[in-house]
């Protein structure tokens, strides 16, 4: 599958998803990641195009962010496009002068005289309304670069190859008029191939494991399957190519919600799997897990009992093969970025394997698996899905250990809170939803009694792709409604609802 064309560095404008979701209606898809991480990736990929976003920071503001440090700002690499934030910091980097002149601060529509002669303006009206939202301004700009843009100041500037670029404006807002034809022109500049077509997709993601999967004399392919989005679609993907070689492996770890394993059966169905295996392993997880209550430990032990059930179904089916739904944002999460290769003998996101284990999905990102699911016409209950963890519900029992008895309050208090949201018609405003039981104990009252029991924590999050994540607040009726049913339960006298963002929080307890 194509390596990503574009890296967006993020400098925390509320634009900077608007620049990738524009790209990708162009037809090219991004990746977007704040400065420190953009370092990472920049070590093992070569964009053809990068974007620096705009911010609320002045570059002369102490702890501004910078340029990433491997960005290389000779135009050799790749094109480079500041917008806003980002050409001032070009700017300044590069030897030119920024200022907040009294006289030129824009805030919302302005107009602007561009140079048509310019690539990046072919086709745009030589007076063109624009949107703009700035303090600061490049009042003087870097030697060997020309402006290319006026209202009032300079609005944009390029290098003399036109291969670094600034606009003080954001194109990407639609009151830019003429913005996505701007980012156009860009993308041509920058000699990007569309490469975000789900069909197109699907075919290169069958033939690229096809060709692996001929060269090996173990045919087999074992695929774990939650019935999630990432592992639903990826079966969706392989099973019309792979056939009864595909074998998708369920277990049931006792960390299900109620009634997972049923709507597993019902997805892999629609994906076409002709090969399902469910594995019932409760007992050994939580053996396992309940010896610590320390997140990182639980996760280890998870992944222990985990891997020797799929290495006993592969030496049991004779695969060649483990294939995976790893995500772009899992790599990039790991720190392990890189021009991963496809295959792996031993990869280094999670789990060893003794056999090959293929990541189909690696440059891919949430929204776009979805696409795929779309494309692939699985139900809505496979794209609209939230995640779940893998570890589920035993992530979901906090600061005491794993019981039979705790997961399965847990799962009851979860069950009985996606109702209410369900029937207040809120699931389509939430991203994920989790119900943790916290090992905190205290008093309460109930009928006339004091009682000592268990609290509950219930937080919903909000985000495109989980690497930043808003606190959800529900409406105070629903609060109520969902206090008062899970405060029903003889045990739990406590809820409390949580809204701390991802940074600094995690979108997880634990
Ligand atoms: P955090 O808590 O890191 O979670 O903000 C981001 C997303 O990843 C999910 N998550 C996991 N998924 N194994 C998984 O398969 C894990 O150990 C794990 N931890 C977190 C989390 O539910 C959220 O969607």
């Amino acid at each position: 599958m194509n390596e990503i064309q574009i890296l967006i560095v993020d400098y925390g404008s509320q634009y900077t998803l608007v620049i990738g979701r524009t790209l990708r209606e162009l037809g090219v898809r991004s990746v977007i990641l704040p400065p420190n991480k953009a370092d990472g990736w920049l070590k093992y990929n070569t964009p053809k195009a990068v974007i620096l976003s705009g911010s609320n920071w002045s570059v002369h503001n102490e702890g501004s962010p910078s340029l990433p440090k491997l960005l290389d700002v000779t135009g050799k690499k790749y094109l480079i496009l500041g917008i806003c934030y980002g050409m001032q910091l070009l700017s300044y980097k590069l030897g030119g002068v920024v200022e907040r002149p009294l006289s030129h601060r824009e805030y919302g529509p302005a107009n602007v005289t561009v140079n048509t002669k310019h690539p990046l303006f072919n086709n745009i009206k030589e007076k063109t309304e624009v949107w703009a939202s700035h303090g600061d301004t490049v009042t003087k700009l870097p030697k060997g670069f020309i402006s290319i843009a006026t209202s009032g100041g300079i609005a944009a500037m390029s290098d003399k190859a036109n291969r670094i670029l600034g606009i003080q404006f954001h194109p990407e807002v639609i009151d830019t008029k003429e913005g996505k034809k701007i980012l156009q022109n860009f993308l041509k500049l920058s000699s990007c191939k569309k490469d975000w077509n789900p069909e197109d997709l699907i075919h290169q993601i069958q033939k690229e494991v096809l060709d692996v999967v001929k060269e090996s004399k173990k045919q087999n392919l074992i695929l774990g399957v939650s019935g999630g989005v990432d592992s639903t679609t990826l079966a969706a993907v392989l099973a019309p190519v792979l056939r009864e070689k595909l074998i998708c492996v369920a277990i049931d770890t006792g960390g299900l919600r109620l009634g997972e394993i049923e709507e597993l059966k019902i997805n892999t169905k629609s994906a076409g799997v002709k090969n399902l295996v469910i594995i019932k392993a409760e007992e050994k997880f939580i053996k396992n897990i309940s010896v610590t209550i320390d997140g990182e430990k639980k996760r280890a032990k998870f992944r222990d009992v985990y891997k020797k059930i799929f290495e006993e179904q592969i030496a049991k089916h004779k695969a060649g093969f483990i294939v995976q739904g790893t995500l772009a944002t899992d790599i990039i999460e790991s720190g392990k970025i890189g021009k991963s290769a496809m295959i792996k003998t031993h990869h280094n996101v999670g789990l060893n394997w003794e056999v090959d284990d293929l990541h189909p999905f690696r440059n891919l990102f949430k929204y776009e698996v979805r696409e795929l699911a779309r494309a692939l016409k699985l139900p809505p209950a496979v794209h609209q899905r939230n995640p779940f963890p893998g570890p589920g519900l035993f992530l979901r029992v906090v600061g005491t250990p794993v019981s039979k008895k705790n997961i399965e309050l847990v799962r009851e208090a979860d069950k009985t809170v996606t109702d209410i949201l369900k029937k207040h018609n809120l699931t389509k405003d939430i991203s994920q939803l989790i119900v943790a039981l916290l090992g905190i104990n205290s008093v309460g009252v109930k009928g006339d009694e004091r009682v000592y029991g268990h609290s509950l924590a219930i937080r919903a999050v909000q985000t495109v792709d989980f690497m930043t994540a808003k606190g959800y607040y529900f409406p105070p009726k629903v609060v109520e409604e969902i206090t008062n049913a899970l405060t029903k339960h003889k045990n739990i006298v406590r809820v409390f609802f949580d809204m701390t963002p991802k940074p600094p929080a995690t979108t997880e307890f634990e």
